[in-house]
C-alpha cells in the first residue's frame, strides 16, 4: 500500500478536529491503541516509519474516516510540527524496541528513542498539545534485586534501551516542569497480546504461542523458576487512555504492571493448557546471558494516578489472545 508523503498530504482531512496522534502506530501497542481510540469515537492520526510496523496492522483502522496514516518518522522535526496541527493529545509509542539490537547500535537507539522523543516534545509544546503520554519501560530499574519495582527506586539502566528510556522519561517531566506541558511517562512491564510478532527480539509468549500452536516444544531457557510480571495489551491500552484524562498523573511516571509475578514454568504449562497441547514437552536449555531472575512492578501509584488496574490476568489475556490468534484477526 502507498502511504501519504507527509508534506503533500498534511492532514487535511483531519483538521479542525480534536486529535489524537499515535506514534508508531502500526506497531504492536500502536495498533492496538489506534483501534480502541477509534472505537471510542476518536479521531485519530497514525504515525509510522514502517521499520517495526506493519500496514496490515492497521487494516481495521484504514477503513474508518476519522484514521489517517502517516509515513514519516520522529527524527523529522519539521514533519511533527506539520502534523501536530490541532492535535490534543499525542501517545508516544514509536520507538526503538530492541533490548539486544541496542547493544549493537547505540547511537541509533539515542537518535529515536531520546532524540526522537525531544522532538515530540517540542513539537507537542509549540503545538499547544494538551497531554503527551509516554510508553516507557521497566528496563529503567535494570537488574537491581529490590521487588516489587516501584517509582521511586534509583533508576539503574543496563542496556542502551534502557537508558534511552531513562533519558526519555527525564525529558518529558523536566517539560512539564520547565514548560507546563502536560506530560505521563508509563513504564511498560512484559506486554503481550495480539499483533506482537514472533521474533527472536520478541517476548517469550508471542515465541511460545507460534511454537506450540506448530505443535513444537517450547524451550525455556534455564530451569524456568524466572518470573515476570506480564501486562496484557489491552490494559495497556486502558492505562493510555486514563493516562490522557488523569490530571493526577501528570509529571509522573508509572508502572503499567499487573503486579502478580509468573514463572515460566508456570507460563509455560498455562500456554500448553489453553492451547491443548498439553502432550508437548517442554525442553529446557541454558540460561540466557544477563538475563535477571525476577521482575514485577508495584501497582500502588498506577492505582492512585491513574485508577487503573488490570482487566486481564495471564490466563485471561492468553486465552483471549489465542482465541484471537484462532480466527486469524489479528
Ligand atoms: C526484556 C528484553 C531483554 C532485556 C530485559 C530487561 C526483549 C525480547 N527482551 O527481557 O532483552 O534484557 O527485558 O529489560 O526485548 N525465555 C525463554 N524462552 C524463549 C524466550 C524467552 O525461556 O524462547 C525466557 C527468558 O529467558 C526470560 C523470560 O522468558 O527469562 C522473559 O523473556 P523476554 O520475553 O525476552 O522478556 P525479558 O526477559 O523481560
Amino acid at each position: 500500500m502507498l502511504l501519504p508523503d507527509i508534506r503533500k498530504t498534511c492532514v487535511i482531512s483531519l483538521s479542525n478536529q480534536s486529535k489524537a496522534l499515535v506514534t508508531g502506530a502500526a506497531g504492536f501497542i500502536g495498533s492496538n491503541l489506534v483501534d480502541a481510540l477509534l472505537a471510542n469515537g476518536k479521531t485519530v492520526i497514525g504515525l509510522d516509519n514502517m521499520f517495526n510496523g506493519h500496514v496490515e496492522n492497521l487494516d481495521s483502522a484504514l477503513k474508518s474516516p476519522k484514521f489517517e496514516l502517516v509515513k514519516g518518522d520522529i527524527r523529522d522535526m519539521d514533519m511533527l510540527l506539520d502534523i501536530m496541527k490541532g492535535v490534543d493529545v499525542v501517545y508516544h509509542e514509536a520507538a526503538f524496541t530492541s533490548v539486544s539490537q541496542s547493544v549493537k547500535t547505540p547511537q541509533l537507539c539515542n537518535d529515536i528513542n531520546v532524540t526522537g522523543t525531544l522532538n515530540v516534545l517540542n513539537a507537542a509544546r509549540i503545538r499547544d498539545v494538551r497531554r503527551v503520554v509516554f510508553a516507557s519501560s521497566s528496563a529503567v530499574y535494570g537488574d537491581s534485586p529490590v521487588l516489587p519495582k516501584t517509582e521511586e527506586m534509583p533508576l539503574k539502566p543496563i542496556s542502551p534501551y534502557g537508558v534511552s528510556k531513562v533519558a526519555a522519561e527525564a525529558y518529558c517531566i523536566a517539560y512539564h516542569q520547565t514548560y507546563g506541558l502536560k506530560t505521563v511517562a508509563l513504564r511498560y512491564f512484559n506486554v503481550f497480546g495480539p499483533r506482537q510478532k514472533d521474533s527472536p527480539y520478541s517476548g517469550v509468549i508471542s515465541i511460545f504461542i507460534s511454537k506450540i500452536l506448530q505443535g513444537n516444544s517450547p524451550t525455556i531457557y534455564g530451569d524456568g523458576t524466572q518470573s515476570r510480571d506480564f501486562i496484557y495489551v489491552k490494559d495497556v491500552v486502558k492505562a493510555n487512555v486514563l493516562a490522557a484524562a488523569s490530571e493526577k498523573a501528570v509529571g509522573k511516571a508509572i508502572n503499567v504492571a499487573s503486579g502478580k509475578p509468573t514463572t515460566m514454568n508456570d507460563l509455560t504449562r498455562l500456554m500448553l493448557k489453553i492451547c491443548k497441547k498439553e502432550h508437548l514437552k517442554i525442553l529446557y536449555e541454558d540460561k540466557r546471558p544477563g538475563d535477571i531472575l525476577h521482575s514485577y512492578g508495584d501497582t500502588m501509584l498506577a492505582r492512585s494516578a491513574l485508577d487503573f488496574s488490570p482487566d486481564y490476568d495471564v490466563a485471561r489475556g492468553l486465552e483471549d489472545l489465542i482465541k484471537l490468534t484462532g480466527k486469524k484477526s489479528i
